[in-house]
């Protein structure tokens, strides 16, 4: 067997390393305090999350990784504001969050589109309810419906469209609130692997056109890597930051990126965190994640 040769996940070439320091003097967009999140259950007190502190910055692409169960979604679900922090709390712009708003995007894995209204309606629903002329919101919804590549179909009804199309009406949906952050749950989750790259193409292309910072959640760890300025580790049980790894990637990303030395050093890396032996996992959970490419 040939093992490569990897540099360390720390290496940054010059290059990487500005992109970096001008990441990290940009505004917080996203400052996140020690949130601790627990549920009651029949069982008792389960502790989802433990006292989970990070920032991102503005236009700054940050994806969430940890093994299934260790409270990705409890953490998104928190900074949207659907759920209430046991302890700790989200600042956005530095005011606190203490609900649903539309300062905040969601995109889930699940399609959550109206299925009686059509891709226009659907992108336009939540324009009108905000207090949009019928016209104004129909100029805006043509346009971002632009700019995820569905003109062609603004009348048609989701039934109508595959699962990437679904997303696309999502992410364009969720950006015409004109959000400060949009919070992805594992939205490519459902697609087959073909339409899933192209969608993360498309993502960073959208990402690069406006001003907008994202918070992204996968169990994907080449996903994680292609996308991600930084990522975000998570243990499980509570779920608490292992690490947070600066992607040393090089932008713009491209798919050709998934093979070369320092794409490689972030995967082993995102591997040995996420493998990393638990006392209390029993050991056929052990054997199925062994030799997984990913997190579940
Ligand atoms: N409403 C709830 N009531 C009780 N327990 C909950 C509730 N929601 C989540 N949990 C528990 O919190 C923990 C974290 O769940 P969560 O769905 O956030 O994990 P996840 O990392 O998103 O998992 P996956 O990778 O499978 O999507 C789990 O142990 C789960 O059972
Ligand atoms: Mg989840």
């Amino acid at each position: 067997m040939t093992t490569l040769n990897l540099p360390s996940y720390l290496d940054q070439t010059d290059q990487v390393k500005k992109r970096f320091d001008a990441l990290k003097k940009r505004d917080v967009i996203l400052d996140v305090k020690k949130i601790s999140k627990k549920f009651d259950s029949p069982q008792g007190e389960v502790e989802a999350i433990k006292e989970i502190s990070f920032q991102t910055h503005k236009r700054e692409f940050v994806c969430v990784i940890g093994p299934s169960g260790c409270g990705k979604s409890t953490l998104i679900r928190m900074l949207a504001g659907l759920e209430t922090p046991s302890g700790g709390e989200v600042l956005l712009d530095g005011k606190p969050v203490s609900g649903p708003g539309p300062d905040r995007g969601m995109v889930f894995q699940g399609y959550t589109l109206f299925p009686w209204l059509t891709v226009k309606r659907n992108v336009m629903f939540g324009l009108e309810m905000s207090g949009r002329s019928k016209k104004n919101a129909e100029s805006e919804a043509r346009d971002w419906i632009d700019l995820v590549g569905l003109s062609k179909f603004e009348n048609a009804y989701p039934h109508q469209l595959s699962g990437g199309m679904k997303q696309r009406v999502a992410i364009a949906r969720a950006l015409a609130n004109r959000p400060r952050i949009l919070l992805m749950d594992e939205p490519f989750g459902a697609l087959d692997a073909q339409t899933r790259t192209k969608m993360q193409s498309n993502l960073l292309d959208i990402w690069k056109n406006i001003d907008i910072t994202i918070l992204f959640i996968t169990h994907d760890l080449d996903e994680a890597i292609f996308l991600a300025d930084r990522i975000l580790v998570l243990k499980a049980h509570p779920g608490e930051v292992n690490e947070v790894i600066e992607v040393p990637v090089p932008h713009p990303r491209s798919p050709e990126q998934m093979i070369t030395p320092e794409f490689l050093a972030t995967k082993k890396r995102l591997e040995e965190l996420i493998h990393e032996p638990e006392e209390d996992v029993p050991m056929n959970l052990t054997l199925m994640t062994d030799k997984s490419d990913s997190v579940d």
